[in-house]
């Protein structure tokens, strides 16, 4: 990984560990959001952990790349576990994170040989995989420090993130004022608001990047999770995992997730694509398409626990990445070394590429226009 000079860490750790089962006290109900230092960059910014809980979820967020540094939840005994892959203090998170837990943008996913073009303009980006661009180029919003102001409003709790990136960041046109709202509700649902403006053509995908293992990270792999998601096609990627354009029947492949099935079953199947992804690494094509609200797209389930969570969505796509790039050389918040297949991503989105696959639906922001998109996670046992 790309490292710029001036995030690396002067010695910083956290003031407090992610808890695991029976962890930080939290009063039941929407409490206020509490602050504390968990470390600075060598610039002397200081990034802070936010923690909040409601419903019977906890939720810990870092200042830095609006990180998920924890997410905790009960299993149907009342265990709590931390469901979400993270580390325990910032200087792994600004040196090695494949990002854990983080906000993704201004271009969630790849971008072919990091160009577009718009307005008959070709932009070249930060080249940060191979020869592409991956969520955002070398200094994506994932590795920002977010501005965040806690709320509690009636029954919901929740964090405002706002992080504005300059014109001509990672290559990308246009001022992007970013906005994104964690909301704790009272039923415990994690529910996640984009918005975004900008003051000249540019081209948005804002997603979330946490590493999801039900049974609580450390606890293995995520291969016997139970996995539906709502799609009746996929998007095919070429060895560089970028979509070809095709939009794929899921039918008859690997990639059939229409009925639950658990995640290791097609995992080892000789498909090329599984074979390009190192297992699954690609975009579903929701069927239910570009919605006004956010409407259920896929469930995840460990049957161990019980734990299940539920996705709904007013996004496309889906990008779901079964952790095939972790390796054994990152160790996780709770002591275990992370490897191949320890947690799994459900990135909500709109497809890879899209600013130069015509047919694709479109991602370009002009000047006067919102962005908004919604993600809501809800959790059960
Ligand atoms: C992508 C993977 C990539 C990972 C980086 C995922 O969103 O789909 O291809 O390796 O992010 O951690």
């Amino acid at each position: 990984m790309e490292l710029n000079r001036r995030t690396v860490i002067a010695g910083a750790t956290a003031a407090g560990i992610a808890a695991g089962a029976g962890g930080t006290a939290h009063a039941a109900g929407g409490s206020r959001p509490v602050k504390e230092l968990f470390g600075s960059l060598t610039d002397g910014t200081k990034v802070h952990r936010w923690s909040l809980a409601n419903g019977g979820t906890r939720l810990k967020v870092l200042s830095y790349g609006g990180i998920v540094q924890a997410l905790e939840i009960s299993d149907r005994r009342g265990r709590y576990a931390n469901v979400s892959l993270g580390f325990d203090n910032l200087a792994d998170y600004v040196s090695s994170s494949p990002y854990f837990g983080a906000l993704v943008g201004r271009y969630g996913n790849r971008l072919d040989k990091g160009r577009f073009t718009l307005d008959g303009r070709t932009y070249q980006l930060s080249v940060n995989d191979g020869e592409n661009t991956l969520h955002g180029g070398a200094q994506g919003f994932d590795k920002r420090v977010w501005d965040v102001e806690p709320f509690v409003k009636g029954t919901d709790v929740g964090l405002y993130l706002r992080y504005t990136s300059a014109d001509g960041e990672m290559g990308f046109p246009g001022t992007l004022r970013t906005k994104v709202t964690y909301t704790l509700t009272r039923h415990g649902d994690w529910r996640i608001d984009y918005e975004a403006t900008t003051d000249r053509a540019t081209v948005v995908n804002l997603t979330s990047h946490v590493y999801w293992n039900l049974a609580g990270e450390s606890s293995g792999t995520v291969y016997d999770h139970q996995l539906a998601i709502e799609a009746s096609r996929f998007t095919p990627v070429d060895a560089g995992l970028i979509p070809t354009g095709e939009l794929a029947r899921v039918a008859g492949t690997p990639f059939d997730f229409r009925r639950a099935k658990s995640v290791g079953e097609d995992i080892r199947v000789p498909h090329q694509q599984v074979l390009y992804g190192q297992g699954l690494d690609h975009n579903w094509v929701l069927d239910k398409g570009i919605t006004s609200r956010p409407e259920h797209i896929a469930t995840l389930r460990d049957p161990s626990s019980g734990r299940t969570l539920r996705i709904a969505t007013n996004e496309p796509g889906l990008q779901f990445y079964s952790g095939n790039f972790l390796d054994g050389t990152l160790t996780g918040s709770g002591g275990s070394v992370y490897r191949q297949g320890d947690g799994l991503c459900l990135e909500t989105q709109h497809f890879p590429d899209s600013p130069n696959q015509p047919a694709f639906p479109s991602t370009v922001l002009r000047p006067g226009r919102t962005y908004r998109t919604s993600t809501v996670h809800s959790f059960d046992v």
